[in-house]
């Protein structure tokens, strides 16, 4: 009832394709099933890949500029490697994110799928030619990545602000929209750094640096994230919480100003807003941490690698606060010591949401792919069985990319807390590997059962041509057997039957 429901956004709800309604946000060849709402897969899907090509190129460069990095933490070589990390990986998978769940969890299409494209180019231009710019002392390069990104977050605003009007959606959508203004808050203060890179106006210091750090990390990808894993977390770890639970309300809101609070002492050099700031971004993130623990005491499903991924990230955020502690109180007697330990907390609470987005990924690639697969005639996994989502990629190589991925960010923390180059280009080796490994895991079985299924269906291996052509046919696929997962993309609110294995 749910899914028939669903189908009433953007298309007539009969189950096959030719009664489609070109309505906005409707799409040619989406699979029915698939919310009318939500976006093509390619859109989410290229951000995501982009994410995994950031991540590489961050590990690179934190290889490359392991000694210049050590000796000066907040030097151009750093801040380089920090953006291939921030902006790259981090900015593109959480626009991904945000492309795909804003009109799941509203209910609301996209304003448009050609303005989603274009933001992906800008945004891709952007992260990649600012650091380009600053490693390799390019202002120009630099000065263009700034005029992307103030492009690519107009394009960005407009056209998430349709969906994100929507009322009464709760907490997810008010991190959705506080999100957009972390976003205006850190591009405008990174156009206006790229600005002073042309012609030296300010002198920047490096706490009106970490202002940026802080904008970005928690009140622009922080909240989104912390937003959608409302939605998120219920659906992957089978936990609904009973009666009224408000800490996802106040973690939203409370960490978002928390970091506004913080970022405007750091700006201005305001001890006592600095400190207030801090507390504050304190309990909006404790009370994200309480929330995850409500949900982890009321989950159905058995403890796996999406939950070790959740766990570990939150366990990254509190190794974030205590660095982030630790170098607020040594700074004044020990500069050395404290730039590394403020370094190592920055990584930490981008280790933080990356370890959370490379376990997410490895739920929500599949939940995309799997109806269009299934559309394209692909019905077994692997082992012959009706396929699942957990047949779209290895377990044991994403076993794997937990580990590149937790040790990465370990060795990056100690490698620029402790000013130790070698640590710092083994940070860079492993995240570098969990970008390839988590890009090529998460394509090659799609990619297989894909071609399989199109094999098939041009030789009618499965039997008669007429077999053949019902295997394809969308329509064959919007009946899914008993127990399949019928609601192969993220909805809002799942019926536990659902949902796969
Ligand atoms: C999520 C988004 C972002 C985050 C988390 C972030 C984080 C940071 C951090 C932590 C630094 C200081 C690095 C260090 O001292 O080692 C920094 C500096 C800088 N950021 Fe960003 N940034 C983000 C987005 C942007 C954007 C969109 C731009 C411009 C297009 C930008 C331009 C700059 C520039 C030019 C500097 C160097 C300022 C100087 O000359 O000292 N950043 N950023």
């Amino acid at each position: 009832m749910a899914l028939s429901a669903r189908r009433k956004v953007g298309t007539m709800a009969t189950g096959t394709s030719t009664s489609e309604v070109r309505t906005p946000g409707s799409w040619e060849g989406r699979p029915p099933g698939v919310p009318g709402a939500v976006p093509p897969p390619s859109v989410p899907l290229s951000f995501l890949a982009a994410a995994s090509a950031g991540l590489v190129a961050c590990g690179v460069a934190w290889v490359w500029v392991r000694s210049a990095a050590t000796a000066t933490p907040n030097g151009d070589p750093a801040i380089a490697a920090v953006h291939f990390g921030v902006l790259a990986a981090l900015t593109m998978g959480v626009l991904g994110a945000a492309h795909q769940f804003t009109p799941v969890i509203t209910g609301r299409p996209l304003r448009s799928v050609a303005v989603a494209r274009a933001t992906f180019v800008a945004w891709l231009g952007a992260s990649w030619l600012l650091p380009l710019g600053i490693g390799f002392e390019q202002p120009a390069l630099a000065g263009v990545s700034g005029a992307l990104a103030l492009v690519g977050l107009v394009l960005l605003a407009w056209n998430l602000a349709a969906p994100l009007s929507v009322r009464g959606k709760g907490a997810p959508v008010t991190a959705l929209r506080l999100g957009v203004l972390g976003a205006v808050a850190t591009t405008l203060l990174g156009a206006t750094f790229v600005g002073d890179r042309q012609g030296n106006w300010f002198a920047l210091s490096a706490h009106v640096d970490l202002a940026m750090g802080v904008l970005g990390v928690f009140a622009w990808l922080g909240v989104t994230y912390i937003g959608v894993a409302q939605k998120l977390w219920p659906m992957f770890m089978l936990a609904h919480l009973p009666g009224r639970h408000r800490s996802g309300t106040v973690a939203v809101w409370v960490t978002w100003l928390g970091a506004a609070v913080l970022a405007g002492g750091l700006a201005h050099g305001a001890s006592t807003a600095e400190w207030s700031g801090a507390g504050i971004l304190c309990v909006g993130l404790g009370a994200h941490l309480v929330s995850l623990w409500a949900h982890l005491r009321h989950r159905r499903r058995k403890a796996d690698l999406h939950l070790l991924f959740v766990a570990t990230a939150a366990a990254w955020l509190v190794a974030g606060a205590g660095l982030g502690l630790a170098g607020a109180l040594v700074l004044p007697h020990h500069h050395r010591l404290g730039t590394g330990l403020a370094a190592a907390a920055m990584v930490a609470a981008g280790g933080w949401l990356l370890e959370a987005l490379v376990g997410h990924v490895h739920k929500v690639v599949p939940f995309v792919l799997w109806s269009l697969l299934r559309s394209a005639g692909a019905r077994t996994g692997p082992s012959g069985k009706p396929l699942m989502f957990a047949d779209l990629y290895h377990h044991g190589w994403a076993a794997a990319t937990y580990g590149t991925v937790t040790a990465g960010i370990g060795a990056l923390c100690g490698g620029l807390g402790a000013a130790s180059a070698p640590a710092t280009a083994a940070g860079g080796v492993l995240l570098a590997a969990t970008g390839v490994l988590a890009a090529v895991n998460l394509s090659v079985r799609p990619l297989r059962l894909r071609s399989r299924a199109r094999t098939e269906a041009a030789s009618g291996a499965a039997g008669s041509p007429a077999t053949a052509l019902r295997a394809a046919a969308p329509s064959a696929a919007g009946a899914p057997a008993a127990g399949s997962p019928a609601g192969a993309v993220p909805t809002p609110h799942p019926a536990p039957a659902e949902r796969p294995a």
